[in-house]
This record gives structure tokens, C-alpha cells and sequence, in this order.
């Protein structure tokens, strides 16, 4: 019985000196933060709400209609990828793998970069090949080892099946007369990760 007793007070001795060290690096890691004063925060400045060149029609009917074939499945082959399989919202806008899957199961020979902030930079792709991010949303639908979909038009005749697409096109491009188009579909995914800029400074 004293036996225990005396084990478990070295234990608690034990564990008394950890906790020590450990508050002491702890102070070290905060001495170690640099703080900045207003005036230098000033040099960051925040992010605009949304990236969009100040000619440009932004509606929510373009991004509530953009947001959907964002999550929109069966704009793909196999009917099971959509833009969120690889750059998933939810996980920093990418999918934390070497190189993303396509929709055969298939390794791309890239990385997929986040699509968050996307819309601010000068050019689109690892090599810039597409200049923006309406131009940049067709491309991977029809990438036989992405969504891998024969054509837009095979696009436009996937979503004129679903009826529910047509009065959202009609709403975010109002005027049209046969609004469901393939550009539209850029237009609009494209408008929808205008907004995907982070609130942060950084
Ligand atoms: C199979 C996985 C996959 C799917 C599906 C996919 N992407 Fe990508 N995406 C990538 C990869 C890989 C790259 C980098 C390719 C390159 O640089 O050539 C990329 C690049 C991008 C970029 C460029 C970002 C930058 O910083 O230059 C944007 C924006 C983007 N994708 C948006 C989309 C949208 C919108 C969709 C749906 C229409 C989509 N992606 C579907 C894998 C995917």
C-alpha cells in the first residue's frame, strides 16, 4: 500500500516537471512572434470580396447557377466528378493528393491547385494556358483524363435533359434566348469562384 502510494507521488512529480518544460518552450514559441504594428498591416491590405474586373456583370443568379455545376456530377463521363471531387471546398479548395484522379480512376500527371483566390491570378494552369476562370472552367469538363465528356455541346444536351437547369440559366442570363450554352457554362462557374477569395490578409 505505501509502495503505491510513493510510486504514484514520483509519478505526479514526474508529470509536474513535463508540464514545466512545457510552459517554458511554449513561452519561447510566443517570444519568437513578431508583432505588427498597424501601420505595417496597411502594407497587406485585405483581399477585395470578390475578384472581378470592374467592367464585369456580376449577378447572384450567375453565381447560385455557377455554384451548382460546380457540384454538378453529371457534367462528367462517369456521371460521379464534378470540379469539388478535386478541388473540394471543404479541404482548401484541392484534394491533398500528388496528383488528382480523373474519372476513370486515372492519375492526371498533375497536382490540382486550389481554386481558392484562383480567380485573382494573371493566368490559369500550371503553365498558364487559359487566361481566366471562365475560360479555365471548360477546359477540365472535356480533358479525357479529368471529367472527360466528348464535347460541349454533349454538355449543353446533358443539362437541357434536366429540367430544373432552365430557369436558373434564364435567371443569370437574362435576355437569352436559349441561355444553356457551353460559354454560359464557363461564364458561370467562373463567376462563382470570382467569389472564392478568402476574407484574410494572407
Ligand atoms: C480530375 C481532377 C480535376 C477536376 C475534376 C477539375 N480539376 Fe481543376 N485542376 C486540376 C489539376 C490537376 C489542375 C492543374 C492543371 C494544370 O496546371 O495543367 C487544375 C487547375 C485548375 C485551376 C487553375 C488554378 C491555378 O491556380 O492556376 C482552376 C481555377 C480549376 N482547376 C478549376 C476547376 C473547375 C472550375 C473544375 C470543374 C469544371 C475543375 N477544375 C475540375 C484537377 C481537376
Amino acid at each position: 500500500m505505501r509502495r503505491t502510494s510513493h510510486l504514484f507521488l514520483l509519478a505526479a512529480l514526474i508529470c509536474a516537471l513535463f508540464l514545466l518544460v512545457a510552459c517554458d518552450t511554449q513561452q519561447e514559441i510566443a517570444q519568437a512572434t513578431v508583432e505588427l504594428t498597424a501601420d505595417q498591416l496597411k502594407i497587406f491590405g485585405t483581399l477585395a470580396e470578390e475578384a472581378a474586373p470592374a467592367d464585369y456583370e456580376m449577378s447572384d443568379d450567375l453565381i447560385d447557377l455557377g455554384r451548382m455545376l460546380y457540384f454538378e456530377p453529371r457534367m462528367s463521363a462517369s456521371g460521379n466528378m464534378s470540379c469539388n471531387t478535386c478541388h473540394g471546398l471543404n479541404n482548401y479548395g484541392m484534394d491533398g493528393l500528388r496528383f488528382s484522379l480523373g474519372h476513370t480512376g486515372n492519375p492526371v500527371g498533375r497536382n490540382s491547385p486550389s481554386v481558392y483566390n484562383a480567380a485573382l491570378h494573371v493566368a490559369q494552369f500550371w503553365d498558364g494556358r487559359a487566361a481566366n476562370v471562365e475560360e479555365q472552367a471548360k477546359g477540365p469538363i472535356l480533358a479525357s483524363g479529368e471529367m472527360g465528356m466528348p464535347s460541349g455541346d454533349e454538355v449543353v444536351s446533358v443539362l437541357k435533359s434536366i429540367s430544373g437547369y432552365l430557369p436558373y440559366f434564364e435567371a443569370a442570363f437574362p435576355g437569352e434566348d436559349d441561355p444553356i450554352t457551353y460559354d454560359n457554362v464557363g461564364t458561370a462557374i467562373g463567376a462563382f469562384e470570382r467569389r472564392l477569395v478568402t476574407p484574410g490578409r494572407f
